[in-house]
């Protein structure tokens, strides 16, 4: 079998024995496809890395097999988390098949159906409480604390380091070469800290030549890191990054500072019309939250930013992470364009209404 997941591939930088049981829906491997639209407007090698293809559709299966597998070597009987929805669906799917139980805690009327009915589905104990994530997330921390349950969000290093694994995936799809820059959306940061972790192993190793420039980018209704503040009542369209207050913070700010990076603010707005460009020009279907990445280095760009970080790279690189599937959030894309038209089942009508 040529590809058994991240653990299987990447072993040796992993927290992993011969004795952890690999918990695997064989994640990772996910394509790194060029973008010739946005390669264009931007005047750079632009790739998207699409997270959305792993086996629950986003990105945090990298870091659920590592903390599925230590949890069951560590003898635990179940896992809990706090989540946005992505983080709930990857968590019931590894239980599911570890045969551990999961409890997920998400707030109320904000979670997009595919991620819910996902964790539904494969018998996760589903609360929505009456409050946002970042209150769910202190809950479900307390919880944990107390309980004999482990705790599978990104606060728990095993998940990051799962996670990591993404940057190994971008070098050796890159010929083994860091890009230039990277851009990733940034909810409660985890993901952000885990790559530039993970570029910086591989550099230490000598795998590659130089680590990139991290680009993080959060919602203008919910960027705390940006406006140096926690934000109470956290809003924006991208349902999976509404977050106030960050677990990793700190690390986020390191990685924009320690690589010379940036973290701005994107609107609703340009969230959607990135998304709507990625379909309609691109034919890659992401969630709203993953289209972050491309409105942020969009914006960027309409400011020169790229020129005048380039003076000193020609031909640069630009990787984007997208982070969760289209289909997550039916609803959003559902919204976002003209309803079909219904006509008469006669060949006269519908000739009339395709219009060639
Ligand atoms: N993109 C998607 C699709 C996500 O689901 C998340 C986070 C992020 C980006 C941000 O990543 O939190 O590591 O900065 N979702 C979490 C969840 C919070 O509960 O599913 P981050």
């Amino acid at each position: 079998m040529s590809w058994a997941g991240i653990i299987d591939k990447y072993r040796e930088f992993l927290p992993v024995s011969s004795k952890t049981p690999v918990v695997t829906l064989n994640e990772g491997n996910t394509p790194l496809v060029p973008s010739p639209v946005l390669s264009d407007r931007l005047g750079l090698e632009v790739y998207l890395k699409y997270e959305g293809l792993n086996p629950t559709g986003s990105f945090k299966d990298r870091g659920m097999t590592v903390a599925v597998s230590k949890a069951k070597e560590s003898g635990a009987s179940a896992i809990i988390c706090a989540s946005t929805g992505n983080t709930s669906a990857s968590a019931a799917a590894y239980a599911a098949r570890a045969g551990l139980r999961c409890v997920v805690l998400i707030p109320k009327g904000a979670v997009a159906q595919g991620k819910l009915s996902q964790a539904l589905i494969h018998g996760a104990r589903v609360i929505a409480i009456d409050g946002n994530f970042d209150q769910a997330l202190m809950m479900v921390r307390r919880i944990a604390q107390t309980e004999a349950i482990t705790l599978v969000n990104s606060v728990n290093p095993y998940r990051l380091e799962g996670q990591k694994t993404g940057a190994f995936e971008v070098c050796d799809q890159l010929g083994g070469k860091a890009p230039d820059f990277h851009a990733i959306p940034v909810g409660n940061a985890g993901n952000i800290s885990a790559y530039w972790m993970g570029y910086g192993e591989y550099y230490e190793k000598k795998i590659v030549g130089s680590k990139p420039v991290m680009l993080g980018f959060q919602a203008e209704g919910a960027a705390p890191i940006v406006k140096k503040k926690i934000i109470k009542d956290p809003r924006t369209i991208a349902t999976a990054i509404r977050i106030g207050n960050p677990a990793s913070w700190k690390s986020a700010e390191n990685a924009r500072d320690s690589s010379g990076g940036v973290i701005d603010t994107v609107t609703d707005k340009e969230i959607l019309e990135a998304y709507k460009l990625l379909a309609d020009k691109e034919g890659i279907f992401v969630e709203p939250a993953s289209a972050a990445s491309v409105a942020g280095v969009l914006k960027l760009g309409r400011t020169g930013y790229f020129e005048k970080k380039l003076k000193s790279m020609k031909r640069a690189t630009l990787v984007c992470v997208l982070t969760g599937h289209g289909l997550k959030d039916p609803d959003r894309a559902i919204a976002s364009v003209k309803k079909p038209k219904t006509v008469a089942a006669n060949l006269n009508a519908i000739l009339k209404a395709v219009k060639l």
